[in-house]
């Protein structure tokens, strides 16, 4: 067992999901023993960051997602439970009456009025573009990972109607789904939900370190001077045939700012035309992520397949590390074992939506 085990479980990492997150056991192997600057590219909600954290190491996460971003920039903050409540307070007080809410089905079956009205509240308040700072960061976080999830027999841990909680569902699917079964939205209050989660989160939280979490598409990214050169990455790009993580969010984008109904089109964060394709572009972040680090830069990556669009994971990225420019010798390739949480989640909802993925781990170094 590590050292940081125990705070591995913190739920400050577990403040929202996200779909095909990985367990926070894999980076903290990697960075375990080890000193220096820590990139994820492909930073997800952030668990890289939160494992170099627990280490005490500098870290900087990047996605192309702003979901993803908002979550990840919590793990790196330092605020108390009692600065995200009174900001909820005085958000819901100010907004309350002037937040505008969006209409139709959906919206009507997804949450109760009064609670779309709170949530409506503070998303106003956090749009506003002077309210920046650890808190707004926390509480943005905290919303987004209570936005929408299962319905508790009893307490209440999520906004809304019966959903899944890592993945919006279609409008259409959903209303379908609350009429069949006539679900229909409890009042739950944000204030209740906001100060349990934001004491859980904020709550013996490890030290923070130095660091930043970026919005950019990590292929031409560039890091300010402030930050790295970087001694270690560990990272998961999306796997092949993966196209989901911006529509799939729909809800939480809509929270950031994002439109009231999803764009099945807006999914092109990297080219997923062929395997060959998706390898070029791979590898055009493994030569910026060389260019932002030191020679002998360890890279660890875990990466594996969509039950759905047959690949071979191994193949596909040792492709991907010899189209690079930049010099990446391969250490070792081992299995990482079977994943089932996109399993998982889709149960909630009450269909299976996918078989297990099988996942491999990679690691490289960065030579001369
Ligand atoms: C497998 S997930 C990473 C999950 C992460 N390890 C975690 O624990 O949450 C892959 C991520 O890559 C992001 N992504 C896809 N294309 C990108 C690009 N061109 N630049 C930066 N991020 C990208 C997606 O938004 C997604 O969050």
């Amino acid at each position: 067992m590590t050292p940081a085990a125990g705070p591995a479980n913190h739920p400050l990492n577990t403040v929202a999901p996200y779909y095909t997150m990985f367990k926070p056991e894999f980076p903290l192997s990697a960075l375990e023993g080890t000193s220096g600057w820590v990139l994820d590219p492909f930073c997800g909600r952030g668990t890289t960051n939160f494992a170099a954290r627990l280490l005490g190491l500098p870290t900087v996460g990047v996605d192309a997602s702003p979901v993803a971003v908002a979550i990840a920039a919590a793990k790196l903050v330092a605020t108390t439970a009692q600065d995200t409540i009174d900001l909820t307070e005085h958000l819901i007080r100010t907004h309350r009456d002037a937040a505008e809410l969006p209409f139709g089905e959906f919206w009507r079956l997804a949450y109760h009025r009064e609670t779309l009205r709170e949530i409506c509240a503070v998303r106003q308040g956090l749009l506003d573009a002077s309210l920046i700072g650890d808190a707004a960061i926390m509480l943005r976080a905290v919303m987004l990972g209570a936005l929408h999830g299962p319905r508790g027999k009893s307490v209440q841990s999520y906004f809304s109607n019966q959903m899944p909680r890592t993945y919006a569902t279609k409008p259409a699917g959903a209303v379908r789904y609350w009429q069949a079964r006539e679900m229909t939205p409890q009042y739950v209050s944000v204030m209740d939900i906001v100060e349990r989660r934001a004491q859980r989160a904020c709550g013996g939280a490890p030290p923070a370190v130095r660091g930043m979490v970026l919005q950019a598409d990590s292929r031409k990214a560039k890091l300010p001077a402030s930050v790295g050169p970087f001694s270690h990455v560990v990272t998961s790009p999306p796997y092949y045939g993966m196209r989901t993580y911006m529509s799939d969010q729909w809800l939480r984008n809509w929270f950031l700012g994002g439109d009231e109904s999803p764009d099945y089109s807006a999914d092109r964060q990297l080219d997923t035309s062929s395997p060959a394709a998706f390898a070029k572009d791979i590898a055009q972040v493994w030569d910026n992520v060389a260019d932002h680090s030191i020679a002998g830069c360890r890279l660890s990556i875990r990466f594996g397949a969509v039950p759905s669009v047959p690949s071979d994971p191994k193949e596909l990225i040792l492709d991907s590390l010899e189209r690079a420019s930049s010099d990446w010798g391969v250490l070792a390739v081992n299995d990482a074992g079977a994943a089932d949480s996109g399993r998982r989640q889709a149960q909630q909802f009450g269909f299976v939506r996918s078989k297990p993925i099988t996942e491999i781990d990679v690691t490289a170094i960065l030579r001369g």
